[in-house]
C-alpha cells in the first residue's frame, strides 16, 4: 500500500541534482509568484496525448520527441523555434508516408531548460565553480554560477512565449500540409536529402490536388496538427508550483509542460523525483541507462503507473554500445510481467564521445546503429518502436560527426553552438527519418492485436 501522494510528498525523500540557492527565502517568494501564474499546458491536452501513446504503445502510432539537450535565454529567437518545428513537421511527414503510420510530435521544448551533471563544480582557469546546470537554475558564464531562482521566472516566461508561437503554427498556417514545401530550410534544399524530401512532399502535394479534385481535401486534421512538449522534470520547486488540479476529473496535472520525464540519474524508486511524478496525471517518461536493473524497471512500472494504463508510462532507453547486451533480458522481463509501456529509443546519451581536441560529439553512424539495434531487438521478442528521442535543431549547426554532409572531428568547429550536449543538425534529423521510415515498415507489436 503506497503512502498518499500530496503536492509535497516529494520533500520527504531524498533529492539528487538539485541546485543549492543561497537564499531560501528569494526561492519562497518566486515559488509564491509561479503558482498564481497560469498553467501553460492543459489536462484535456495530456489526455489527448496518452491516448495518442497509448496507439504508439501498440505500434499504431510512433512517437517523434525532439529539440535542444539544453534551451538558452540567450539564443532564443521566433525563427529558432519556427526552424525546429518545421524539421519536426518534415520528419513526421517522411515517416507517416514513409512508415505508413501516424506521427505523435512532442518538443524538447518551452522548458527544457535544467541539466543533471556528473559532477558538482569543475575547474576554470586555476578557480573552483559550481557547474553549469542550465538556464533555469545558473548561467554558462562562469561568473553567473551561483544559483538564482529569479532564473525560474525568466524559463517561465520563455516557455509561455514559446508555446505561444508553437500553438499559431500548429492551428493557424504553417502547419497545413498545403505548406509542405515550405518546411524545407534553405540550407536542406541544396543538398540530397532536401531533394530527397521535394520528390517525397510532390508526391504528397499529388495527392491533395487529386483529393481536392475528389471534393474531399477539406479534413481539418490535412491543415492543422498537435504539437506537444516535454521537458525533464528535474527542478521540483518548479514543477510543484506549476501543478494544478483539473475541475472536471479532480486529478493533478503538472502544468509546465505535456509529457514530463525522470532522467536517468533521478529514478531511484525511493527518491523524490519518482514520487512526485507518481502523482501528476501527465504521460511520464523515464530515461533507461545502461545500469538499470529489471526490478528497477518493474518498481517504476508499480509507483508510477498502477493501473497499467497503456500511454501512461514511456521507458526512454539510452545505452549505446550496451544496448545488445543489456536491453533483451530488461525487455524480456517486462514483457513477461504484461507491463504497458511505449518504448523509445533515445539514441543521442549513449553515444556521446570526446574527441582529441576535447570536444564534445556524437557519431551520426553510431546513433543510427542504436535505432537499428532497438528496431531488431524489439522484433525479435515480438514487440514494437513506440518512439525516438531525440537531440537535434533546425540550425545548420555543426555538432554531431558523419551523416551525408561528412562532418569530421576538423570540420566540427564550424558551427558548434550547443548549450550542453551535440545535436542532429536538420539535414541529420531527416537522413535519420528516412531510414527510420524503413526501419517503421516492420514494426508492428506480435502479441497484441
Ligand atoms: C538529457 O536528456 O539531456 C539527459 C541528461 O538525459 P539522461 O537523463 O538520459 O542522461
Ligand atoms: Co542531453
Amino acid at each position: 500500500m503506497q503512502r498518499a501522494w500530496h503536492l509535497r510528498s516529494w520533500r520527504d525523500f531524498p533529492i539528487l541534482q538539485q541546485p543549492s540557492y543561497p537564499d531560501l527565502l528569494a526561492l519562497e517568494r518566486v515559488e509564491k509568484t509561479l503558482k498564481s501564474y497560469p498553467p501553460l499546458v492543459f489536462a484535456k491536452e495530456m489526455r489527448s496525448l496518452q491516448e495518442a501513446l497509448k496507439q504508439a504503445s501498440r505500434g499504431k502510432a510512433f512517437l517523434l520527441q525532439g529539440g535542444d539537450c539544453a534551451e538558452s535565454f540567450e539564443n532564443f529567437s521566433a525563427d529558432g523555434i519556427r526552424d525546429l518545428f518545421k524539421v519536426i513537421l518534415q520528419m513526421s511527414v517522411v515517416l507517416a508516408f514513409g512508415g505508413r503510420c501516424p506521427v505523435i510530435k512532442v518538443g524538447r521544448i518551452a522548458g527544457q531548460f535544467a541539466k543533471p551533471r556528473s559532477q558538482e563544480s569543475e575547474c576554470v582557469d586555476g578557480v573552483e565553480v559550481p557547474i553549469y546546470r542550465g538556464d533555469m537554475v545558473n548561467g554558462v558564464d562562469v561568473n553567473a554560477r551561483q544559483a538564482d531562482p529569479q532564473r525560474l521566472l525568466q524559463g517561465y516566461h520563455q516557455s509561455a512565449a514559446t508555446l505561444n508561437l508553437l500553438r499559431a503554427f500548429a492551428k493557424g498556417g504553417l502547419a497545413d500540409l498545403a505548406e509542405i514545401h515550405r518546411w524545407n530550410l534553405d540550407f536542406v534544399k541544396s543538398n540530397d536529402l532536401g531533394q530527397q524530401y521535394e520528390n517525397l512532399a510532390m508526391q504528397i502535394t499529388q495527392a491533395l490536388d487529386f483529393m481536392q479534385a475528389c471534393g474531399v481535401a477539406d479534413l481539418p486534421t490535412l491543415k492543422e496538427t498537435d504539437f506537444y512538449t516535454s521537458h525533464e522534470a528535474l527542478l521540483l520547486h518548479y514543477e510543484e508550483a506549476l501543478t494544478r488540479q483539473d475541475s472536471l476529473t479532480s486529478q493533478w496535472y503538472g502544468c509546465s509542460a505535456h509529457m514530463l520525464w525522470i532522467g536517468d540519474r533521478t529514478k531511484g524508486l525511493d527518491q523524490a523525483h519518482v514520487e512526485f511524478l507518481r502523482g501528476v496525471g501527465n504521460p511520464i517518461g523515464v530515461k533507461i541507462g545502461p545500469s538499470a536493473t529489471l526490478e528497477q524497471l518493474l518498481g517504476l512500472c508499480e509507483i508510477l503507473n498502477p493501473h497499467n494504463e497503456a500511454g501512461r508510462l514511456s521507458f526512454i532507453v539510452r545505452m549505446g554500445s550496451a544496448l545488445q547486451e543489456k536491453f533483451p533480458p530488461l525487455l524480456s522481463g517486462v514483457l513477461e510481467a504484461q507491463k504497458e509501456i511505449v518504448w523509445v529509443c533515445d539514441p543521442m546519451h549513449g553515444n556521446t564521445i570526446k574527441t582529441r581536441s576535447g570536444v564534445k560529439t556524437r557519431s551520426f553512424t553510431q546513433i543510427v546503429q542504436e535505432v537499428k539495434d532497438f528496431f531488431a531487438i524489439h522484433r525479435a521478442q515480438g514487440s514494437c518502436v513506440g518512439g525516438v528521442h531525440l537531440e537535434m535543431t533546425g540550425c545548420d549547426v555543426t555538432e554531431c560527426i558523419g551523416g551525408s554532409q561528412a562532418i569530421t572531428e576538423e570540420t566540427l568547429q564550424h558551427n558548434y553552438h550547443t548549450q550542453c550536449d551535440p545535436r542532429l543538425n536538420a539535414t541529420q534529423a531527416l537522413e535519420l527519418a528516412f531510414l527510420l521510415a524503413d526501419m517503421l515498415k516492420h514494426n508492428a507489436r506480435m502479441t497484441v492485436g
